[in-house]
C-alpha cells in the first residue's frame, strides 16, 4: 500500500520540491497551503504522515500539531522549522511531534526522517494489534467453564485486572489453570502493553533465582562477567508471574517481601536501591499454610500474598464444566490435527463426568488429545479413553448397557448402544432442522428444553 504524506507549508516552492522528492521515492503526496486546509484534508482523505511547517499565516504549525495529536494520534507529525533553536525542537517533541527538520534541508535528510517515522508508526500499529490479539487470546474468555465457581474466578480476575492491587496469589491443584489465570490477569489489565514475565521458582537453585529476578552487578560472583538486569527490572510497569512460589528459598522470600512492601530491591552485588512498579502474581499448588507451620515459608510473606487470593477449584468440584471443556478441546484438536470429531458417546461422557481428574484440566486435555491423535471417529467412545478412566466401567463392557448398570436387572445385549445412537441422531437432526434453536428442537422431539439440553450435554453437543 502506498503511504500518503501530507505536506503543509504556505511556501509554494518548498511544497513543490518536497512533493517531487517524495513522489519520486514512491509516496503519495497531498498538499495543503495552510493549517485549516491541512485539518480538512486529514478529515477527508487521511494521511500516514504529516510534514508541517511551523510558521504559517493564520493557524500556526503548533496549533495544527496540537489538534492532530489530540484527534489523530496515529498520524506522526514532522515539524519543519527555519529557526535552528534546539529548545524549539525539544519543545515540539514534547508537544507530540515525532521529529523535526531544520530548513533548509536536503532531500536525503527528508527521506530518512520520513522513513523512520513511517516505520515507527507501522511498528506501533503492529504492536497495538498484537496486544489486542493477546488480550483476546489470554483474557478471561479463554477460561472455559460455566460453573458458578469458574464464573466467580473470572469475575475476580477482571476486578483484580483493573485494580491497583500489586500482589495476587493464585491457588489450585496441578493443572487447574493457574498459568492461564496469571496471564488473564495481566492481559486484561492496563499493564498489558508492558511485559509479562514468568519464572518457575522450583526450577533454579536459590542464588541463581535471585540473580534471575533481581539481576546482578558485574563481578558480583564467579561468572558474572557483565551487569545483568533482572526480571523485575525487565517487567517494570508489567507483571511478574512467580510460579511455584512455595518452593522459593526462605532467604529470597525476605527480599521478595521487601519488593512487595517497598517496591525496591538491589541487584546481587549491588549497593543501590532500585525502584520498580510491577504486579506480582504468585502461584502454588502447595499448602502454604502448612509450609508456614513447618517453617519453610515466611509467615509475613504468606499474609502479604494472601491479601488477594484467587482459588481455582479442582475439576471434580465443577463437573458441569467437563462437557464444555471437552467440546473446547475437541474443537481445538479438530483444527490442529485436521479431524472431524463431533463429541463423545454418552458412555464416554458419563465416564469422564464420574472420573476424579487428579490432574485436572490438563489431564482432561491430554486424554482428549491422545484419543484424537489415535482415532478418526466422529464420536469418541469408552474404549478410546485411558484405562484409568475406564476401569470402573469395564466390568460392564459388552453388556450393551449404558453407564452404571449395577442396578440393571435385565440385559439387552446389543440394543443399548443402538438406542443411544438413535437418540443422539434424533437430537442432532432436530437441531439441524431448527438451525440450532433449542426451544424449537425440543418441541419437535416433544421433550422439555431442559431435557434437550441435558441430552445435548450428554452427547457432548454443548
Ligand atoms: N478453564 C480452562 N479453560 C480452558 N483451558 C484450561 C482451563 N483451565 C486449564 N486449562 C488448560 O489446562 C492446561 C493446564 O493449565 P495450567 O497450565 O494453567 O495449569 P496450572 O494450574 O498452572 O498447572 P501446574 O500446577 O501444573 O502449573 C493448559 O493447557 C490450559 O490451557
Ligand atoms: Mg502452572
Amino acid at each position: 500500500m502506498t503511504e500518503r504524506i501530507l505536506i503543509v507549508d504556505d511556501e509554494k516552492l518548498i511544497r513543490w520540491s518536497l512533493q517531487k522528492n517524495l513522489v519520486h521515492a514512491g509516496y503519495e503526496v497531498l498538499e495543503a497551503v495552510d493549517g485549516q486546509q491541512a485539518l480538512e484534508m486529514i478529515e477527508d482523505e487521511g494521511a500516514d504522515l504529516m510534514l508541517l511547517d511551523v510558521r504559517m499565516p493564520r493557524m500556526s504549525g503548533l496549533e495544527v500539531l496540537a489538534h492532530t495529536v489530540e484527534h489523530h494520534p496515529e498520524i506522526p507529525v514532522v515539524l519543519m522549522t527555519a529557526f535552528s533553536s534546539v529548545e524549539g525542537a525539544v519543545d515540539a517533541m514534547k508537544r507530540g511531534a515525532f521529529d523535526y527538520l531544520m530548513k533548509p534541508f536536503n532531500h536525503d535528510e527528508v527521506l530518512l526522517v520520513v522513513r523512520k517515522a513511517l516505520h515507527a508508526t507501522r511498528l506501533q500499529r503492529e504492536l497495538a494489534l498484537l496486544q489486542q490479539q493477546q488480550r483476546s487470546e489470554f483474557g478471561t474468555d479463554n477460561l472455559i467453564g460455566k460453573s458458578a465457581k469458574v464464573r466467580e474466578v473470572c469475575q475476580l480476575i477482571n476486578k483484580i485486572a483493573v485494580s491497583t492491587a500489586t500482589t495476587v496469589l493464585v491457588l489450585g491443584e496441578s493443572g487447574t489453570g493457574k498459568d492461564l489465570t496469571a496471564k488473564a490477569i495481566h492481559y486484561s489489565s492496563n499493564r498489558a502493553a508492558q511485559p509479562f514475565v514468568n519464572i518457575t521458582c522450583s526450577a533454579l537453585p536459590e542464588q541463581l533465582l535471585e540473580s534471575e529476578l533481581m539481576g546482578h552487578e558485574k563481578g558480583s560472583f564467579t561468572g558474572a562477567r557483565e551487569r545483568k538486569r533482572g526480571l523485575f527490572e525487565v517487567a517494570d510497569g508489567g507483571t511478574v508471574f512467580l510460579d511455584e512460589i512455595g518452593d522459593m528459598g526462605v532467604g529470597l522470600q525476605a527480599k521478595l517481601l521487601r519488593i512487595l512492601e517497598e517496591k525496591t530491591f538491589r541487584r546481587v552485588g549491588g549497593t543501590k536501591d532500585l525502584h520498580v512498579d510491577v504486579r506480582i502474581v504468585a502461584a502454588t499448588n502447595r499448602n502454604l499454610e502448612q509450609a508456614v507451620r513447618e517453617g519453610n515459608f515466611r509467615e509475613d510473606l504468606y499474609y502479604r500474598l494472601m491479601v488477594i487470593p484467587v482459588e481455582i477449584p479442582p475439576l471434580r468440584e465443577r463437573i458441569e464444566d467437563i462437557p464444555l471443556l471437552i467440546t473446547h478441546f475437541i474443537d481445538r484438536f479438530n483444527v490442529e490435527f485436521n479431524k472431524k470429531t463431533l463429541g463423545l458417546t454418552s458412555d464416554a461422557m458419563d465416564c469422564c463426568e464420574q472420573y476424579g481428574w487428579p490432574g485436572n484440566v490438563r489431564e482432561l486435555r491430554n486424554v482428549i488429545e491422545r484419543a484424537m491423535i489415535l482415532e478418526n471417529k466422529e464420536y469418541l467412545d469408552l474404549e478410546d479413553l485411558p484405562h484409568a478412566l475406564r476401569a470402573p466401567f469395564e466390568g460392564i463392557e459388552g453388556s450393551g448397557l449404558i453407564g452404571r448398570t449395577d442396578t440393571a436387572v435385565f440385559q439387552l445385549p446389543d440394543c443399548g448402544y443402538a438406542l443411544q445412537d438413535m437418540e443422539r441422531e434424533m437430537v442432532r437432526q432436530a437441531l439441524e432442522k431448527t438451525e440450532g434453536n433449542q426451544s424449537r428442537a425440543a418441541g419437535l422431539l416433544d421433550i422439555s428444553r431442559d431435557s434437550l439440553r441435558y441430552k445435548m450435554r450428554k452427547f457432548g453437543m454443548l
